[in-house]
């Protein structure tokens, strides 16, 4: 019989093809609302594949308890809601979706940018609230956006594909990231200074490096308060780089301007959270990669991935490479 590979969210039928030549599917019916824990433990146990969204959590607990397991792949770039290391040592692959995802996440990372500085869901809310009784030369003013300098923190594909919006609107581009990256450099004019230095200089300040131990609390009151006060913020990585407290009381204290976010430490963020009482913080709902397109794009891709580990062939986009030795 065909290897048993579990679904975690209800996912595009069609994108399921390639998955369905060679395991037996099921899948979680849902498509909001996330399967309980239990149940995926107990799906978890007969699984040899685990198609997975970025809310479940793919730990040490449900690695110990899944003997057939061969393949866990995310429906996402980012892959820190699974144990990779514990993974690996079981002899488990681990898939995510890179490339397909980039330059919609770029631009949705821009979209924010452009919001938060020209106060834009602020200002269509204002004229939808009934509140627009006349023009005025400073109603609503924001910040210009272009000549003005950004910094991008995590200088990875989506970082550089922000970059490379950045040069349209003749901005001056920092970065900072692990390593350097020369071709950012040489064609997109990116210069690499520290952390520091670019949270000092930057207007925009774009988070867009993954959740690991080194950027975890990255972004505390600290660092907001080396910000120019007529900073931006910005995050499309994942909420648990910024310490939200601190984020909050930068903004209401007028530390910095705004901030546009697209991710919160938890998800969903709670309506009475005090970031969202805030006019100059725009949120969003993890929706970077949200295109249709795009979206189906990375739904084929997991099914790719999971169908080439059960095929044993080495996946399109495997996370932890130590797991073929
Ligand atoms: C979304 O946040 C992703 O990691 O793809
Ligand atoms: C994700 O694809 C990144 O490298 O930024």
């Amino acid at each position: 019989s065909k290897p048993y590979v579990y679904v975690t969210r209800k996912v595009p039928e069609e994108s399921l093809t390639a998955l369905q030549e060679v395991a037996e599917v099921e899948m979680w019916p849902k498509a909001e609302d996330p399967v309980p824990r239990e149940v995926l433990l107990e799906k978890a146990q007969k699984a040899s594949g685990l198609y997975t969204m970025l809310s479940d959590q793919i730990d040490e607990e449900l690695l110990d308890n899944s003997p057939h397991l061969k393949v866990v792949a995310n429906l996402a770039v980012g892959f820190d809601n699974i144990n990779v290391e514990k993974a690996t040592e079981k002899g488990i692959s681990v898939c995510n979706t890179p490339d397909v995802l980039t330059d919609t996440t770029a631009d949705l990372a821009f979209a924010l940018l452009m919001a938060a500085g020209r106060r834009i869901v602020e200002a269509a809310e204002y004229v939808k609230d009934g509140k627009w009784q006349n023009w005025a030369p400073l109603l609503l003013a924001g910040t210009d956006i272009h000549h003005k300098t950004i910094g991008i923190v995590g200088m990875g594909r989506i970082g550089t594909a922000v970059a490379k919006r950045a040069t349209g609107f003749e901005m001056e581009i920092l970065y900072h990231n692990r390593s350097r990256k020369k071709e950012a450099e040489e064609e997109l004019g990116a210069s690499y200074v520290s952390f520091e230095e670019l949270t000092e200089r930057a207007d925009y300040v774009v988070c867009l490096a993954p959740l690991t131990e080194e950027t975890k609390d990255l972004f505390t009151y600290d660092v907001f308060n080396k910000m120019k006060s007529s900073a931006v913020f910005v995050n499309a990585s994942r909420g648990g780089v910024v310490v939200e407290e601190d984020l909050e009381r930068a903004l209401k204290e007028e530390t910095i301007a705004a901030a546009g976010l697209d991710v919160f430490r938890k998800e969903p963020i709670p309506a009475d959270h005090p970031l969202l009482s805030l006019t100059n913080v725009v949120a969003l709902p993890h929706i970077g990669s949200a295109s249709a397109e795009t979206r189906h794009e990375m739904a084929a891709l997991v099914s790719r991935n999971i169908a080439s580990v059960l095929k044993g062939d080495t996946p399109e986009a495997l996370v932890n490479e130590d797991v073929l030795s």
